[in-house]
């Protein structure tokens, strides 16, 4: 059928709008092996079920001959749709659009959609993509950064937000996806950085390449700033569905259930081996996650970065929980400024969201030396035992090994209020590992003696005899039984069963100070 002139005329005005900066911008953006902002969200959510908002929004700017260029839907491209049958809010921002940048009403359609997945409880993903404030716009640019900036922050912890960087995120442009939960970039063609090498050429004096200042890699092994880094954009936009699989919707609702084959009682027979003979040699505690598991499905957070730390999602029984662990591999397992800082927003994220946590400790304390000290190791290390502390969700601790002064406390002890705490028969829990403490001591008392090797290699064996294993703490009731490694993963379900209906609060304040 014909359609009437104005539905012929509102078809073609769609048609045009779609098209963004047109089909030379288009065909530009693929030139650099990217997608376009409607391709992206056509990868990312369900088919047909994206409903778009304000796609007639035009800027209003008329400085510098603006006025001229006009294009429908200013630059980004917003709306709601489901991803695996679930709602979201998202918005991708449209390069073939003034390079992107963002213009005040381009801020206003962003804010429409911030708060309407507010008030809705639903996730919000930004796809990102853009050179920045419209300069031509000037401080109205700037306005509308920081009305987005607000409600990021205003979102925190409520629902999540998800930043994927497919392109450039410059200047204060990067503040947005900062205060998002996670932030993903693809490796060929994102960067992110609040002064490009040109102002650091000027200032400094240095040269240094967009990619050594923002590159993927930079950001996710170096500067934190990246949860997640990736090959492809396709890659990017499916590990978006993947990490929404782990999380409930809002603060106010519990996370997916999905369901498993994977036995409760699978025995894990390998744990049974794992722990070396020597308590100085490493393991890979990835070989325990995926053992205990469902289907050994982990998905790590924050993989490059102080990777003496293991942070990520995994299910228990088909529901999701988040894993806390210490890395022998690396460093020993040490905790440090980046692994304190990695794991308690790793814990603040989970207690935000109704997931519970499962602490797998093998720690032989905090990194001692001046680097660490002067980069405050004090302020930084107290990040993780806050976190722990206030942390109101479900709380498990699994002792494997070492659980040595400092970071005993700290890593979600029963004296942070953990619910239950697990020790294998290979824990040694002390005030720190048995060499280090016959020499402070027995120290005089060698030296006074014969054979001070001698002295000290005895009082070093008595020390592992009393000390190196769990039972002290088990006598205490510090830990509520000693587990066969092999049983973890049932023992650990069970746990959970048993605090599904857990409910805690902490005392009633405007907020705390955690030391930032
Ligand atoms: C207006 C912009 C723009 C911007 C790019 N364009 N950035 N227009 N405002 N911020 C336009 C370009 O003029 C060009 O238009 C088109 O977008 C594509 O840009 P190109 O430069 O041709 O693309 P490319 O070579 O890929 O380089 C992309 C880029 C570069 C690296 C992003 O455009 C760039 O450096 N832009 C400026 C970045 C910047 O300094 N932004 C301000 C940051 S400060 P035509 O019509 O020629 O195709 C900031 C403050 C926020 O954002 C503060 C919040 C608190």
């Amino acid at each position: 059928m014909t359609p009437t002139k104005p539905i012929a005329r509102l078809r073609a005005k769609r048609d045009d709008a779609t098209l963004g900066g047109g089909a030379k911008r288009i065909q530009e953006q693929h030139d650099k092996g990217k997608l376009t902002a409607r391709e992206r969200i056509n990868l990312l959510t369900d088919p047909d079920s994206f409903e778009e908002f304000d796609l007639f929004v035009t800027h209003r700017c008329t400085n510098f001959g603006m006025e001229e260029q006009v294009f429908p839907g200013d630059g980004v491209v917003t709306g709601s749709a489901t991803i695996n049958g679930r709602l979201v809010y998202l918005f991708a921002q449209d390069f073939t659009v003034f390079g992107g940048s963002l213009s005040q009403t381009y801020a206003e359609k962003i804010c429409k959609i911030m708060d309407m997945a507010l008030k809705n409880g639903c996730p919000l993903i930004g796809l990102n993509d853009s050179g920045g404030a419209r300069i031509q716009e000037g401080v109205d640019a700037l306005a509308g950064y920081a009305e987005i900036f607000w409600r990021n922050v205003m979102a925190s912890g409520v629902i999540p937000q998800i930043s994927a960087i497919l392109g450039p995120c410059a200047g204060g442009a990067v503040y947005s996806p900062a205060i998002t939960d996670f932030v993903l970039m693809e490796k060929r063609n994102s960067y992110m950085f609040v002064t490009g090498p040109k102002v650091v050429k000027t200032v400094l004096n240095e040269t240094v390449t967009t990619e050594d200042l923002g590159g993927a890699s930079i950001h996710a092994s170096k500067s934190g700033v990246a949860h997640f880094i990736t090959n492809s954009e396709e890659e990017t936009l499916l590990l978006i569905q993947k990490l929404l699989s782990y999380l409930p919707s809002n603060n106010l609702e519990d996370p997916p259930f999905f369901p498993t084959h994977d036995p409760i009682d699978r025995p894990c027979e390998a744990l049974d081996e794992i722990i070396p003979d020597s308590a100085s040699k490493p393991y890979d505690i990835l070989d325990v996650i995926h053992e205990i598991v469902d289907e050994g499905e982990f998905l790590q957070v924050m993989q490059n970065f102080a990777q003496n730390i293991v942070v990520g999602f995994s299910r228990l029984n088909g529901f999701p929980v988040g894993i806390v662990a210490n890395q022998p591999k690396v460093l020993a397992g040490v905790l440090d400024i980046d692994a304190s800082i990695k794991g308690a927003r790793f814990v603040r994220f989970c207690d935000a969201f109704n997931i519970p946590l499962i602490v797998l400790e093998d720690v032989p304390g905090f990194l001692p030396g001046t680097n660490q000290e002067h980069n405050g190791i004090i302020r930084n290390g107290a990040k993780l035992l806050y976190a722990f502390a206030e942390a109101t969700v479900p709380k498990i601790t699994v002792i494997l090994r070492k659980a040595y002064g400092g970071a005993y406390c700290v890593m979600n002890s029963r004296h942070m209020r953990a619910d239950l705490v697990y020790a294998w028969p290979s824990a040694e829990i002390a005030v720190m590992g048995p060499k280090g403490a016959v020499e402070v001591i027995f120290r005089k008392e060698a030296q006074t003696s014969d054979d001070p090797k001698r002295v000290l290699l005895e009082k070093e064996q008595e020390y592992a005899e009393k000390f190196a294993n769990p039972y002290a703490a088990a006598e205490r009731g510090y830990i509520d039984d000693i587990i066969e490694p092999s049983r973890t993963r049932f023992r650990l379900i069970r746990a959970l069963e048993m605090l599904a209906n857990k409910k805690d609060s902490i005392p009633p304040r405007k907020h705390g100070n955690i030391p930032l």
